[in-house]
């Protein structure tokens, strides 16, 4: 290793917690860089199913460090919560450590996604409703709320009320919403942080520590490259940075730590929200991919769109995250649909033709998928643990 990023290389939900599961038993630390509770990470060991929205998914190796990294967003509602569920299954939570410097998700944060989706309307980006967006927004504001502020009754009200007067318009509908009381607020959030306190630190100088005594550490990421709000189809996009360069500033790790980066990528492709998506299957194979491949949010529960696995995007995913090894998930869910699409080039209007990602919205709204056929295979590949096993076409 030593310093092991894993990102999506796709839309998000690729199995980045199932990689990261196998990984860490090797880790001596995992850190999440960005993203909050949108995320939805499912891992299954010995047959018992556990989500995760906030904790690193490497929390199920005993004795391994876990940390929230500065470039997540809390809402600590959640992540007690998934705290209690954890301790209530025995999990051990000695290795948690969440940065001070992280920034929280406040109930106003959520009610503003939730209205700015409904006035959008038709527009509307399909978030998970989990206040990401509106959180960030007060970040790169300055009105942000810390980690760290949850520890001093004082300053956690003082910029509680800073960060509520810009927005008193916006949540005008809600005045009477108990939620947005002042005082209830802040004692809410007290006692969210004498609940958390014994798990505060400074993540930034555990990683350092980690990887200059030779330790390997996982940087765990959420979401994926095409919802990178830089990178990604903006403005269908989340509101943070999941690409791998993101894994330096979202845990203060310098960008030479980042020695090894993984993509994850299904063999085929899905995504949740609106937007562009060039090979997306709107029939009933489509419906079929779905079902087979379970592709419901865990968070949310929506069902996923599906699509043929786009090699453009993917090209554009290996470059920019800088890709050194790619893990490919459920292979098994294509087994038996005869003939396979793989896109490798896009088409837009006037007989336009892409094989490198497109920057221009339009452009990427009209694209539509220019497919090379594979044959496909029928043998049940699912308990096959050896690469060369694998039917060829496979
Ligand atoms: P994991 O980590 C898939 C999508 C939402 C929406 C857009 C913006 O499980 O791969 P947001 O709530 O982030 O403001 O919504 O991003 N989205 C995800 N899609 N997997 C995720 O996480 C996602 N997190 C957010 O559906 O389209
Ligand atoms: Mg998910």
């Amino acid at each position: 290793m030593p310093g092991m990023v894993i990102v999506g290389a796709q839309w998000g939900d690729e199995g980045k917690g199932k990689v990261v599961d196998l990984l860490a038993e090797k880790a001596d630390m995992v850190i999440r860089f960005q993203g909050g509770n949108n995320a939805g990470h499912t891992i299954v060991r010995e047959g018992v199913h556990w989500k995760f929205h906030l904790i690193p998914s490497g929390i199920l190796s005993p004795g391994r460090l876990c940390a929230i990294g500065n470039g997540v967003v809390i809402d600590p509602k959640v992540l007690t919560g998934e705290l209690d569920e954890l301790r209530a299954k025995g999990v051990d939570l000695s290795g948690l450590r969440i940065s001070a410097n992280a920034h929280l998700i406040m109930p106003y944060h959520m009610l503003l996604d939730h209205a700015g989706e409904a006035r959008l309307g038709k527009l509307q980006i399909g978030t998970t409703r989990r206040g990401i967006g509106p959180a960030y927004a007060d970040k790169a504001a300055r009105l942000g709320i810390r980690v760290q502020d949850l520890l001093d009754e004082k300053i956690l009200k003082k910029k509680i009320a800073a960060a509520l007067e810009p927005k008193r318009l916006s949540l005008r509908p809600f005045a009477k919403s108990p939620e947005l009381d002042l005082q209830s607020m802040t004692e809410d959030y007290l006692t969210y942080g004498h609940r958390i306190e014994q798990y505060i630190a400074d993540t930034t100088r555990i990683t350092w520590k980690t990887l200059d005594e030779g330790g390997d550490v996982l940087f765990e990421g959420a979401q994926g490259t095409l919802p990178d709000i830089d990178h990604g189809t903006y403005p269908f996009v989340t509101s943070s940075n999941p690409v791998a360069a993101s894994a330096a500033t979202g845990t203060g790790a310098g960008p030479k730590d980042l020695d090894e980066i993984w993509g994850v990528t299904k063999a085929y492709a899905t995504r949740v929200g609106s937007g562009p998506f060039p090979t997306e299957l709107d029939d009933e194979l489509g419906a079929a991919i779905r079902e087979s491949g379970g592709e419901y949010g865990t968070t949310t529960g929506r069902a996923r769109r599906v699509g043929w696995l786009d090699l453009v995007a993917l090209r554009y995913a290996a470059r920019i995250n800088g890709l050194d090894h790619l893990a490919i998930t459920k292979l098994d869910v294509l087994t038996g649909l005869g003939t396979l699409n793989v896109c490798t080039r896009y088409r837009g209007v006037e007989e336009a033709s892409f094989d490198a990602y497109p920057y221009h919205q339009t452009v990427m709204h009209q694209a539509a998928g220019d497919y090379e056929r594979l044959s496909g295979w029928d043998e049940d590949i699912g308990d096959i643990r050896d690469e060369r096993d694998l039917p060829q076409a496979a």
